[in-house]
């Protein structure tokens, strides 16, 4: 796969047989034992169509009972395995690398339980992330996180990736709302950690490892989670800035005088925003003429009259201050809608636009945008450079398009960009993991050892090393650890 590890198939992991799919058919039944070639392929494949692999048996276990003993099963037989939601996943953790099983997790869908006061939700992992708010907004209340992904992708597959997205800023992250976790190990091992308190100092807090584990310590089966209360008013404003200095002082701004109600301030930059008009049928840009820089502000309250006024004073002050030099704000939700849509559908754009190496950086916020401006002087004419992102956090979005993925092109980009990284204390990964992309860049954001500490973790939980190998941790680390 273009820009990826470049690794051999573990020849320690046995090659599946007919009588292992016998088996597997005793355990899930027929439904849910898949050999059909084009299901297969649709679940080889990674959801830019970078990734590909040649798995030739895709499983939809529909319990908790079948996962175990799926997994028991191949652990004892030595049988590679990755663990896959909604396939989103954007650095080609979700697809096998060579012929590893596909355990999907779509089948296990069931809402168990939800307390209307405390707005705890326990459910399994293959429910899809738009249900679930549609179903907790039913209740009054909403899902602590957002993405453009989330018609598609599962909880269990966004507890494992510890997915940022859009309302982090206001949220938090996953692992401060995830309250419980059933997690089946490799060996097959159920462990119940599906707690529902807000409080729970009885020892290690072991489902952090879980969440952002990538599907390479367990399988993620149920969760229990936290959804703050559905806020009557919304607000959206599409504001225009020269440049990136005044973004950062809109932002200042923003918190000052929005505070508690702000609830996104996502940034894109103009090639992002053309990007976007160019590739995504009915768009149109929010504003009249052209400019540098584009914010996407939200705010989120229980009171329309005072929230509005909120908004109209940081409007007032930014504009006044020569912060924003243009900007609307949405009359109505379709409207509000399609300020979105631009900016959740930026990934979809590049991915129509042609090949795409997607770069995911925490940074300090002043260098936020200067890694930007140093790639693309870096590349010069040999490809587009498009920004956008999660300025609010400190989360870049560095995208690379090119017509067609070149080994001499992603040498001008890596290490450039992860060296850059390290060098201002950045995360290498803000908030997609490190899938099959990212282990051999894993050093740039995590001390020897610190790796040396989760290939130990790795060692303890899969110590045949079954679960979705290649990925997370260096090829080096990730074998001598395992057999
Ligand atoms: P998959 O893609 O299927 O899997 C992702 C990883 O988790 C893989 O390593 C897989 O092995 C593992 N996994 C999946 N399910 C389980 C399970 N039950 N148990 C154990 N391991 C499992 N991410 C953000 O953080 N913020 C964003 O704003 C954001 N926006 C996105 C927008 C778009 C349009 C797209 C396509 C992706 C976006 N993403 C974003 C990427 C993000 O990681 C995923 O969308 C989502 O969290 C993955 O969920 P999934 O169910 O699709 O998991
Ligand atoms: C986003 O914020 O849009 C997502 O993380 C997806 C992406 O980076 O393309
Ligand atoms: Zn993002």
């Amino acid at each position: 796969s273009p820009g990826a590890t470049k690794v051999f198939r573990d020849p320690r992991f046995a090659k599946l047989e007919e009588s292992d799919v016998q088996h597997f058919q005793e355990i899930v039944g027929d439904k849910g034992v898949i050999v059909d070639s084009s299901e297969l392929e649709v679940a080889n494949t990674d959801w830019m169509n970078k990734y590909h692999g040649q798995s030739q048996l895709l499983l939809r276990p529909q319990t908790t009972q079948q996962v175990a003993e799926i997994l028991k099963f191949c652990n004892s037989r030595c049988l590679a395995v990755v663990p896959q939601g909604g396939n989103t996943g954007l650095v080609g953790g979700s697809v096998p690398v060579f012929d590893e099983i596909i355990l999907n997790l779509g089948a296990m869908k069931s809402i168990l339980s939800f307390d209307e006061v405390s707005g705890i939700l326990v459910c399994e992992a293959g429910c899809i992330l738009e249900n679930l708010d549609t179903f907790v907004g039913t209740k009054g209340f909403t899902m602590p996180l957002d993405l453009g992904a989330k018609g598609s992708c599962q909880i269990g597959g966004n507890v494992s990736t510890n997915a940022g997205g859009l309302r982090l800023l206001r949220y938090g992250s996953l692992h401060g709302n995830v309250l419980g976790l059933e997690v089946v190990l490799a060996n097959g091992t159920v462990v119940d950690m599906l707690g529902t308190l807000r409080k729970d100092n009885t020892g290690y807090d072991l489902k952090q490892l879980f969440i952002g584990g990538e599907g390479t310590l367990g399988v993620v089966t149920k969760v229990s989670i936290l959804t703050p209360p559905k806020l009557a008013s919304t607000n959206v404003a599409f504001l225009a800035c020269e440049d990136y200095e005044s973004c950062q002082n809109a932002l200042k701004e923003a918190k000052k005088q929005l505070g508690e109600i702000l609830s996104a301030f996502e940034f894109i930059d103009r090639p992002a925003l053309d990007m976007a008009l160019c590739h995504l049928e009915g768009t149109r840009d929010p504003l009249p003429s052209k400019h540098n820089f584009y914010l996407l502000v939200e705010t989120t309250g229980s009171n329309e009259a005072h929230d509005k006024e909120k908004l109209d004073a940081f409007l007032e002050a930014g504009m006044e201050l020569g912060y924003f030099v243009d900007g609307t704000v949405a009359q109505d939700s379709t409207q509000a809608g399609s300020f979105w849509e631009i900016r959740e559908g930026i990934s979809e754009a590049l991915v129509k636009a042609g090949a795409v190496y997607k770069y995911d950086l925490s940074v300090p916020i002043k260098s936020f945008y200067r890694i930007v401006e140093d790639l693309r002087a870096q590349l010069g004419n040999a490809a587009v450079v498009v920004a956008y992102g999660h300025l609010g956090d400190g989360n870049v979005h560095l995208n690379v398009s090119a017509p067609k993925y070149d080994e001499q092109l992603l040498a001008k980009i890596e290490p450039f960009v992860y060296e850059w990284t390290a060098a201002c204390k950045g995360s290498v990964s803000a908030e997609h993991g490190l899938g099959f992309m990212k282990p051999h860049a894993l050093h740039y954001s995590k001390s020897e050892e610190a790796i040396h500490l989760m290939e130990g973790f790795k060692k303890l939980l899969d110590p045949k090393g079954i679960l979705n190998p290649y990925k997370v941790l260096p090829a080096c680390a990730a074998t001598s650890t395992c057999f």
